[in-house]
């Protein structure tokens, strides 16, 4: 992706169901964002699974995507990720504003996730959308080993 692709493409960007021809795509940016990245086989699963929520945000290409899903009494955002090109163009606060609205659809009480206690930049995302800390779950990513901020985000009624 040329960075004149990414300026144009950042300004008309949708954000529609994920399909399986985007997964090359998505695969890409995964592997570009985590030290342990979700298989194909998980955004398969994803995408075959009626009750996750899989989106991408895309324009000429696929520049983000979520996954979420129902968990208890919440929607779990269990993956988000921008290209790196594409970062900081407010496709993150995109991706979770849909996980938020489908929380709502579906009259759930609200989003949580989890997130590396390093990972400061999607911290902040998540701070500025109403998500508040809840609790430390220790050990919970390996390579590199660390522990996870839970985060949740509640729905007002
Ligand atoms: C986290 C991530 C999804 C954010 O996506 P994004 O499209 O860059 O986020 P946005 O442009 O919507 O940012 C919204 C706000 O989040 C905060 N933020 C996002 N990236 C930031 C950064 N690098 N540094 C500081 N604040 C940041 C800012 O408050 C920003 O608002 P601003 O640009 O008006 O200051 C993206 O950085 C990413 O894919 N990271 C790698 C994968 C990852 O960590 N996923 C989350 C796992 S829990």
């Amino acid at each position: 992706m040329s960075d004149s692709a990414t300026t144009s493409a950042a300004t008309a960007v949708a954000v529609r169901v994920m399909e399986g021809t985007d997964l090359e795509q998505v695969l890409a940016i995964e592997l570009a964002s985590f030290p342990t990245p979700w298989p194909r086989s998980a955004f398969e699963l994803a995408i075959a699974a009626p009750d996750l929520l899989s989106v991408v945000a895309c324009s000429d290409r696929v520049l983000g995507y979520l996954v979420g899903c129902p968990d208890v009494n919440d929607l779990l955002i269990a993956n988000v990720a921008v290209h790196p090109r594409a970062r900081r163009d407010g496709l993150g606060r995109r991706l979770i504003d849909q996980a938020v609205d489908h929380a709502r659809e579906l009259n759930l009480d609200g989003c949580k996730l989890d997130v590396r206690m390093s990972n400061e930049c999607a911290q902040r995302l998540y701070d500025r959308l109403g998500f508040e800390p809840h609790g430390i779950r220790r050990g919970y990513y390996q390579h590199p080993a660390e522990d996870a901020l839970h985060m949740r985000l509640r729905l007002a009624r």
